[in-house]
């Protein structure tokens, strides 16, 4: 699949569920209107969706959010989504968690062939961490964690950069990483859904993160990429991978190869716009395939060319109405 700018779209990141057990400050307003249950897209209505991607050459699948894990069998499609993976025509199957479920969890996934996690860890002290996420305990998330490793599954943490608030951490974080074995990602918090919170209080710019993070530790450029907007460096003491992603300081889009599909099946050709293309009806209009597929090239020949997110006193209002919980991380 190729888009009006060059660009293939090889990812496809599919949130399974709006719902979260948690409700961090930077993503969810504490009282939250979700989508009622009957507007998503069954778990097989799902399956189906992301074998006509893979069909047209979509070599990586992420789950995300929401929280994945809370959707009710999401197993089952974990599973399913794994045949693409022993079948060689997917290359990754993964998941974006806030690892509160994924201790239990960890053995299915294996099973079905993942192999890579990403867990959103914003703080390593448990009374910030109740306060970040509202109602998240972080016992939970570490016993998940520690399993996740044991089971052999390879671990990204990431972690927003929030002004004030975990701006201290970063070298700890670099630390505990390093010394486990994690790949750790900062993320700029980015201008997504009303929340109770003024953004421009909790913006930090990751260019001035990394300047500070560079006079404690020899930070080397490394060309890794994990086909993910991440730019990394080698932290040259813990010999661990630190990546930085910053959708507002430098705009990654010209190398963008992702779009994003909704639980109800809509698709957003990128996060920062508000064009999408409906695949639900498409999907439930016919048995057979013709109709989506067509619904998806006809998407990804309109991608646009990209975001242009802002966060300034100015600029009260959210870039894009919907929460991250809704498009997926
Ligand atoms: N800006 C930046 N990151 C966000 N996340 C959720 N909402 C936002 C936002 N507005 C993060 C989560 C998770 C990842 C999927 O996205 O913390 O790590
Ligand atoms: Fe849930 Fe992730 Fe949003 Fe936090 S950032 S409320 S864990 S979806």
């Amino acid at each position: 699949m190729l888009d009006a700018f060059g660009r293939t779209i090889t990812y496809v990141r599919v949130s399974v569920t709006d719902r979260c057990d948690f409700r961090c400050v930077y993503c969810m307003a504490e009282d939250m209107t979700f989508l009622p249950k009957a507007d998503l897209l069954s778990l097989e209505e799902l399956d189906r969706l992301c074998a006509v991607f893979v069909d047209l050459g979509v070599r990586k699948i992420r789950l995300t959010g929401g929280e994945p894990l809370v959707r009710r069998n999401v197993v089952w499609l974990i599973r399913q989504l794994g045949r693409h993976v022993r079948s060689g025509a997917l290359d990754e199957l993964t998941l974006t968690t806030n690892g509160s479920q994924l201790a239990r969890f960890v053995s299915e996934l294996v099973d079905a062939g993942v192999r890579r996690l990403n867990v959103s860890v914003d703080t390593l002290d448990p009374e910030r961490f109740r306060a970040v996420t509202r109602w998240g305990r972080l016992d939970k998330v570490m016993e998940g964690i520690a399993a996740a490793k044991a089971g052999g599954l390879a671990i990204k943490i990431n972690t927003v950069a929030l002004k004030g608030f975990n701006e201290d951490e970063f070298d700890r974080l670099i630390a505990w990483c390093g010394a486990e074995g994690f790949d750790l990602t900062l993320i700029e918090t980015m201008p997504l859904g009303e929340i109770d919170a003024d953004r421009t209080d909790q913006y930090l710019p990751l260019s001035l993160v990394r300047a500070r993070l560079a006079e404690r530790w020899t930070l080397e450029d490394i060309p890794y990429r994990t086909g993910g907007p991440a730019r990394y460096v080698r932290v040259a003491e813990t010999g661990g991978r630190l990546g930085f992603i910053t959708p507002l300081t430098h705009n990654f889009c010209e190398s963008c190869n992702r779009v994003r599909v909704t639980c109800t099946g809509t698709m957003y050709m990128c996060l920062g716009q508000e064009d999408a293309v409906d695949l639900r009806a498409p999907l439930r209009a016919s048995e057979g395939n013709e109709l989506v597929r067509e619904a998806i090239l006809e998407g990804i020949a309109r991608k646009p060319k990209g975001h242009d997110f802002v966060i300034d006193r100015r600029r009260r209002r959210p870039a894009v109405r919907r929460h991250m919980s809704v498009t997926g991380g």
